[in-house]
C-alpha cells in the first residue's frame, strides 16, 4: 500500500468513527416528554422512571430503596395516551414511554392487624380473625393481574380461605410488599399485610427447621465461634481486609450444589 493510500484509509475510518461517535451521541441524547405529577418534562428515552425522575430534578428521600426491584418502595401509577388502562409497577424497573402520565404511590395505606406473635397458634383461624376482610374477596383476580413480582395474589387468598397457609406462603415467597395488589383490590383487602403474617407464621410455626441451620444454631450456642471471633478481632485491619478479600465467596458458576465449607 502507498503512503497516500494508506492516509487516505486512516482519514475514511477517522470519519467513520465520527459518525458512529455522533450516532451514538445521538441516540444517547434522544428525548422524549413524560408527565411526572402533571408537570411536562423532556428525559432520555431509556431510562427507568425513578431515573427520569431524577434527571428531571425530583431528590428521593421517600420511594426509593434498592433500586434493583426487592424492595417495594417505588410504587408508581401510570397511564399513557388514548389507553384507558390505570397501568401500576415499580419505578425503579419500568422503563418511561413518550406521554406517560405518572405518579408514584411509595406507600399504600392498609389497616395492619395489632398482634402478639408469640401468642398466635399456626392455624388459618387467627389470620381470619385477625383479617376478616378476606371473605370479601370477590375473586376479581386484579390484585394479580398488577403484581410485579408475578405473585398469584388472587390464589394466595384463596389458599388462606381454604385454611392451607403452607401453599399460601409457598405463593407468596416473592411479595416484596409494594402494595400494588392493595391499590387495585376491589373487595378493600390489605393483601400485602395478610401476606406478611401469613409468611411469618408459616416460617416461624408450620416450616420444618433446616438441618444446617439447626446445627449452626447448636454451635453457637456451644460457643464454636467464640475463639475465631476473638482471634478476628485482634488482628489488624490490614490483615482483616486480607482475610476479606481471601474469604469464601459463592461461585456463580458452581450452580445450586455449591455449600459452603465446614470450618468450625
Ligand atoms: S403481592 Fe402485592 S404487595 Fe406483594 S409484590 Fe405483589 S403486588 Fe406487591
Ligand atoms: S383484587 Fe381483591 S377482590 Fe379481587 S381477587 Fe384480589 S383480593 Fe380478591
Ligand atoms: S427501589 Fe426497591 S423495588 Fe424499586
Amino acid at each position: 500500500m502507498s503512503g497516500a493510500d494508506s492516509e487516505k484509509e486512516a482519514k475514511s475510518s477517522a470519519e467513520g468513527t465520527a459518525i458512529e461517535e455522533k450516532v451514538a451521541l445521538e441516540v444517547v441524547e434522544k428525548k422524549i416528554p413524560v408527565y411526572v405529577m402533571g408537570r411536562r418534562y423532556e428525559v432520555p428515552e431509556g431510562l427507568t422512571i425513578m431515573k427520569a425522575m431524577e434527571y428531571a430534578g425530583y431528590k428521593f428521600i421517600r420511594g426509593c430503596g434498592c433500586r434493583g426491584g426487592v424492595c417495594g418502595a417505588c410504587a408508581t401509577v401510570y397511564r399513557k395516551p388514548g389507553d384507558y388502562h390505570l397501568y401500576v409497577g415499580l419505578a425503579c424497573q419500568t422503563v418511561v414511554e413518550p406521554d406517560m402520565y405518572l405518579t408514584q404511590i411509595p406507600f399504600y395505606p392498609a389497616n395492619r392487624a395489632s398482634y402478639n406473635f408469640e401468642e398466635l397458634k399456626p392455624a388459618p383461624e387467627e389470620i381470619f380473625k385477625l383479617y376478616p376482610e378476606i371473605f370479601r374477596c370477590v375473586a376479581c383476580n386484579a390484585c394479580t393481574k398488577v403484581c410485579p413480582m408475578k405473585i398469584p395474589v388472587m390464589d394466595v387468598i384463596s389458599y388462606l380461605k381454604q385454611g392451607n397457609i403452607s401453599k399460601a406462603a409457598e405463593l407468596a415467597y416473592d411479595c416484596i410488599q409494594c402494595g400494588l395488589c392493595t391499590s387495585r383490590c376491589m373487595g378493600e383487602l390489605p393483601q400485602y399485610h395478610i401476606i406478611q403474617l401469613t409468611k411469618r407464621i408459616y416460617g416461624a410455626k408450620i416450616a420444618s427447621r433446616s438441618q444446617h441451620l439447626r446445627e449452626a444454631d447448636e454451635a453457637i450456642k456451644s460457643g464454636s465461634y467464640e475463639e475465631p471471633l476473638r482471634e478476628l478481632m485482634s488482628i489488624d485491619e490490614k490483615e482483616l481486609r486480607k482475610l476479606y478479600r481471601e474469604r469464601e465467596m459463592e461461585p456463580w458458576e458452581a450452580g445450586e450444589d455449591w455449600r459452603p465449607k465446614e470450618t468450625v
